[in-house]
């Protein structure tokens, strides 16, 4: 085996441990759902989850629906003050720990441990598949952070809603979150704020 062919092995050995446990996720669907009159007169809190996981696609067009690029401009389906775009999702799975990268459509794995448990204190987010963890960065915000950070994350979380509604899916949004004991676990930085938490799943059979 020559040198170089021994080099790309290894490089390519690399980059397959480190994607390893990242989820490329399908391409979003950009089309159907429900007309947008019946989502908001269907959008409602439900706070009862089947453990039944989201497909792949599900969980892209979720992600999509929520915070994704929908411009190229590389803005994004819901806004953010000045276009900050402050707010990163963080998405908790039996699996462990993500943060969704809108460019690439990909979920990247932060931990390997199940964090739901901690995405709330009521006990359904721990039978939700998918926990939805809104995380602001104040550094990337201009002015008023706590401010603009909680408005960012209403625009999410609604989407997140109106989705849910048109998907036939649970969901409802959080306050009530150890928010000190999550950003500890979550290996947060400083300038990183934990606004909200959103449960998502599909109604109890
Ligand atoms: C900022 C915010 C925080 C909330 N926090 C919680 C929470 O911690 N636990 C909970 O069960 N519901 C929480 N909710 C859901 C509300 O209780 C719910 O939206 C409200 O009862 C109205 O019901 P609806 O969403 O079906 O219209 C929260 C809602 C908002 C907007």
């Amino acid at each position: 085996m020559t040198k170089p062919f021994i080099l790309f092995i290894i490089c390519a050995l690399l980059a397959i441990s480190v994607f390893a446990d990242d989820l490329q996720l399908p391409i979003p669907r950009k089309t159907g759902g429900m007309p947008l009159m019946e989502a908001l007169a269907a959008r409602q809190t439900s706070r009862s989850f089947s453990a039944r996981p989201l497909s792949d696609q599900q969980l892209s067009d979720l992600l999509w629906a929520a915070f994704g690029i929908n411009r190229d401009s590389g803005k994004r389906t819901a806004p953010s003050a000045r276009n900050g775009q402050e707010i990163d999702l963080y998405v908790a799975l039996e699996s462990g720990l993500y943060l969704y990268d809108a460019k690439e459509n990909r979920l990247v794995q932060q931990l390997s441990r199940d964090l739901r448990e901690q995405a709330g204190v009521q006990p359904f987010t721990q039978q939700a598949p998918v926990d939805l963890i809104y995380v602001a960065d104040y550094d990337r915000v201009r002015g008023h952070p706590e401010f603009y950070s909680a408005a960012d994350t209403g625009f999410i979380s609604q989407n997140v809603y109106l989705f849910c509604a048109s998907e036939g899916l649970n969901t409802v949004v959080l306050g009530m979150v150890e928010k000190e004991a999550l950003h500890e676990a979550m290996k947060l930085s400083p300038s990183q704020h934990i606004i909200l938490t959103q449960p998502v799943g599909f109604p109890p059979e």
